[in-house]
């Protein structure tokens, strides 16, 4: 694997509404992150992803792009970009922007002039059919709910596909002339200074052809687009040539939002020379999941999530690099996921986030969690903003869920649960906005916020600091960024453990995954404790007693 400059830093994910709000409409904006990049240094993220800003009507959360080449007045200006740009830059922090391109909105000028000629040129942008006696032209489900075609406005005889919501028409990539546009677009924004992208569900933009159905997996008789995608060859093609126009022509960094990719093209991916510089591993927070939905989920255990990371990384393993998250918008909190319901506390945080940063690959920090935020409280669904959320409680109540158990199983994975607003202090809406936030903050915002834990140093904040620094540290940073992750024990319950292993030096993290202390035998005696999670570390240098979710990084 060839090293790139990307790979010693750790990165962050801004979402820009629930950041911070610098006018008061309630709304976070690119004022209130300028503001904030202070923060960002002290906290030493060196890459910053803002989800979408540009021109959009927010149906998905800015995920339904109007406009590639303007920033949403909500949001603010390209003034402000620019200089967001330029002072990340002054504190060595790049901005990297979300590419959504599988998709635009519907209120996109290249889809209204798609309505108006459906036969022209911007008809071709998009995949536009003939219902054929009324039928559409195959059964698949959008990612959303409901069917993937939706009729083409002021054309009852035709309809468009979108396999995301009905205000997001999907792009023709199979059309030049479209990809064309694409490029100019993302060679634009680099111009500009971004450190490079996030790229939206990109797997996405190549579909089987011709339209076909498939068997059903439910009772509405539709199947779920990861279906088709399995028939959909040559993806390739269009993300080789994105790549060789536009990223590799800047050494932009890029973070793929993967799923469903064929296992022999994973090496194409993020391998050396890859379409991407490294890609999201979702493979934990995909544990549990049904294809019915949300409220079939069961609950991961400790056990599958360790598992799931191994699993990754041994897939990634020399090839490439992965980024690791425990949570992002799309996610509920991960402190709330992974730790069993009523063992949330600053040590457990603190475990999960030592496991992500010692796993090889780029941690990716979503906001709050280094302050260790969780779900929140929903306790009616109109509390809820986001139209998967809505999506999920409907499919709950037809499976026959009474209102209460529905609201019960979206709230605990709902995508809202991550985008509250960020918390902090204790004033007034956690000092987010002095105006009314577009969505409720969390209510443990007195208990958990930045102001308290910035002089604490024994809280989550402090300690995330710490992880960042270990990455960092000339001692330790061969080791991190590049040591092989060997698992161990893995034949323990509740055990997750691993060396990482360099020429130089070998580390061995353990972590207790259980409320219960355990004991352990260590292969080789420890000679210095690197990283602990609490106060001390109980035994002796050849066999140790570990607290409930404790955790220690020791140098072997
Ligand atoms: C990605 C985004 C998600 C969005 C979807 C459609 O999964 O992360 O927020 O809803 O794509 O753009
Ligand atoms: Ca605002």
């Amino acid at each position: 694997m060839k090293k790139k400059w990307w790979h010693e830093k750790v990165a962050y994910q801004i979402y820009p509404k629930s950041f911070m709000d610098s006018n008061n409409d309630g709304i976070g904006d690119l004022r209130g992150i300028i503001g904030k990049l202070d923060y960002l240094q002290e906290l030493g993220v060196e890459i910053v992803w803002l989800s979408p800003i540009y021109c959009s009507p927010l149906a998905d959360q800015g995920y339904d792009i109007s406009d590639y080449y303007n920033i949403d007045p909500r949001f603010g200006t390209m003034e402000d970009m620019d200089e967001l740009i330029a002072e990340g830059k002054k504190r060595g922090i790049g901005i990297v922007m979300d590419l959504v391109v599988n998709h635009c909105s519907d209120e996109h000028e290249w889809f209204k002039k798609a309505c108006e000629d459906p036969d022209g040129q911007y008809g071709k942008y998009f995949y536009i059919e003939d219902m054929k006696d009324g039928k559409v032209p195959c059964n698949w489900r959008s990612y959303f709910g409901g069917s993937v075609w939706e009729p083409l406005p002021g054309h009852p005889d035709k309809c468009y596909l979108h396999l995301f919501h009905k205000k997001q028409p999907d792009l023709n990539w199979e059309n030049p002339q479209l990809r064309d546009e694409i490029y100019t677009m993302i060679n634009w924004w680099l111009e500009k200074g971004l450190a490079g992208f996030r790229i939206d569900a990109i797997i996405n933009i190549k579909k089987a052809l011709p339209w076909r159905d498939y068997e059903t997996d439910r009772d509405d008789g539709m199947i779920k687009p990861q279906r088709m995608l399995e028939d959909a060859v040559g993806i390739g093609e269009f993300l080789g040539e994105m790549r060789d126009r536009c990223f590799q022509v800047y050494d932009a960094f890029t973070a793929g939002e993967v799923f469903n990719e064929k296992e022999e093209d994973f090496p194409d991916f993020i391998g050396d020379n890859g379409y991407f510089s490294t890609m999201y591993d979702f493979r934990a927070n995909n544990c549990g999941k049904s294809d019915k939905g949300w409220y079939d989920r069961t609950p991961v255990t400790p056990d599958q999530y360790r598992d799931s990371c191994f699993f990754s990384q041994k897939r990634a393993g020399d090839i490439g690099f992965y980024s690791n998250i425990i949570e992002n918008h799309d996610e509920p909190r991960g402190v709330s996921h992974y730790i069993p319901e009523g063992d949330q506390n600053d040590v457990s945080k603190k475990m999960l986030g030592t496991l992500m940063f010692m796993l090889k690959g780029l941690p990716f920090i979503y906001q709050g969690q280094e302050i260790g935020m969780e779900n929140t409280t929903f306790t009616s669904i109109d509390q809820i903003d986001d139209i998967s959320t809505l999506d999920e409680y409907q499919v709950a109540l037809n499976a026959g869920l009474t209102p209460e158990e529905a609201l019960k199983t979206v709230a605990a994975e709902s995508r809202d649960n991550a985008r509250t607003p960020f918390q902090w202090n204790d004033g007034v809406n956690a000092g987010f906005t002095e105006g009314t936030p577009w969505l409720q903050v969390n209510p443990n915002y007195t208990r958990i916020n930045l102001e308290s834990q910035r002089n604490d140093p024994d809280s989550v904040y402090q300690y995330y600091r710490k992880l960042i620094a270990l990455r960092k540290d000339p001692e330790y940073k061969e080791t991190v960024v590049y040591g092989e992750l060997i698992p161990v024990w893995e034949d323990q319950s509740n055990l997750m453990a691993f060396y990482r292993k360099s020429e130089e030096k070998t580390l061995l993290v353990i972590a207790n995954f259980r409320r219960e202390p355990r004991t352990i035998k260590l292969d080789t005696p420890y000679k210095k404790i690197v990283l602990n999670n609490c106060p001390k570390l109980t035994g002796t240098d050849s066999e140790i007693t570990l607290e409930g979710y404790q955790v220690v990084i020791l140098e072997v």
